[in-house]
């Protein structure tokens, strides 16, 4: 395939359209997928991502956001990151520093500034008002409530592998709680010889697995993207107790797909060689079922 993007959940279908747009267009895998992840981040339908993200037990909305170019594996990325429109923007320019390549809270805020990126406040009205709701029954939440974090693969025609992810974490976390999403091979990992992975679920989970570092691994052992994910579910389920909700998009240098996820998952996919399809992932049998579905097939964001 010339070029190839996957993405998490329902909610990446305009953003992998328009990274798929670019990719066809020879624009290069890592300008594509962070166009497509800041559509995300934009839209406040979307209430674990960018503007809407969910805030944390104090009521402030940090996010998270990481970046690797698969040809250099130069990563950049934030965590705790408040006031700005677009963690994934930032994550990606902080790639291209020598030194201090992942900030967090405050300095992360400090850069973004000093450098330009846009401020916003990223709690909506609709946000504040589930906060108000919730903020006293935070025993009760679960960590799953349809979606959380966006991931994006992408190959393009001068062969490049690039990943991309952001997301605001999980509803009421600890205020400076960082998950999987901007640490380099659990949330992420994208090297162009061998193939990108990105992971969605609960971080602490996703970190103890390094799990998106795992995948490409199993691919440089020869396993293709669907082996490569499928393995990777089944070793992290039998060695960490409870594993909670997790799913794992992976991309091949060839720009084959693979998915594992142990809920229910929907994912987006296109290339030169297949237009846009929806698809939902489960988990059966100790293997992953995927089956091509229409947006209205599904509830899951
Ligand atoms: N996977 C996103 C998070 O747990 O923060």
């Amino acid at each position: 395939m010339k070029w190839a993007v996957i993405s998490t959940w329902k909610m990446s279908t305009e953003g992998n359209a328009k990274a798929a747009e670019l990719l066809a267009d020879n624009v290069k895998a890592g300008d594509a997928i962070v166009e497509g992840v800041t559509l995300v981040e934009d839209n406040p339908a979307y209430s674990s991502v960018g503007y809407s993200g969910l805030p944390d037990k104090d009521g402030h909305v940090t996010l998270d956001g990481g970046y690797m170019d698969g040809d250099t594996l130069k990563v950049g990325a934030v965590g705790c990151l408040e006031g700005f429109r677009s963690p994934i923007r930032v994550a990606r320019k902080l790639s291209e520093n020598s030194f201090n390549n992942f900030l967090v809270g405050a300095g992360a805020e400090e850069y973004a500034r000093l450098n330009g990126f846009e401020e916003r406040d990223n709690m909506t009205p609709e946000t504040f008002r589930r906060y108000l709701r919730e903020k006293d029954k935070r025993a009760e939440l679960k960590s799953y409530d349809g979606h959380d974090t966006v991931c994006f693969i992408g190959k393009d025609v001068y062969g490049s592998l690039c990943a991309a992810v952001s997301t605001s974490g999980l509803f009421m976390k600890e205020p400076g709680r960082v998950g999987d999403s901007p640490i380099a091979g659990a949330g992420f990992y994208a090297d162009s010889q061998i193939g990108g992975a990105g992971v969605t679920g609960v971080g602490e989970d996703c970190i103890r697995g390094t799990v998106s570092f795992r995948v490409v691994n199993k691919m440089a052992q020869g396993r293709s993207p669907q082996q490569a994910a499928d393995e990777t579910m089944r070793e992290l389920s039998e060695r960490i107790e409870n594993l909670r909700h997790m799913s794992i998009v992976v991309l091949n240098k060839a720009g084959e797909f693979g998915v594992a996820t142990n809920c229910v998952f929907p994912f987006v996919y296109a290339s030169d060689e297949c237009e846009q399809k929806l698809y939902l992932a489960t988990w059966e049998n100790d293997a992953t079922v995927i089956k091509e579905i229409r947006p209205e097939d599904t509830e899951r964001d």
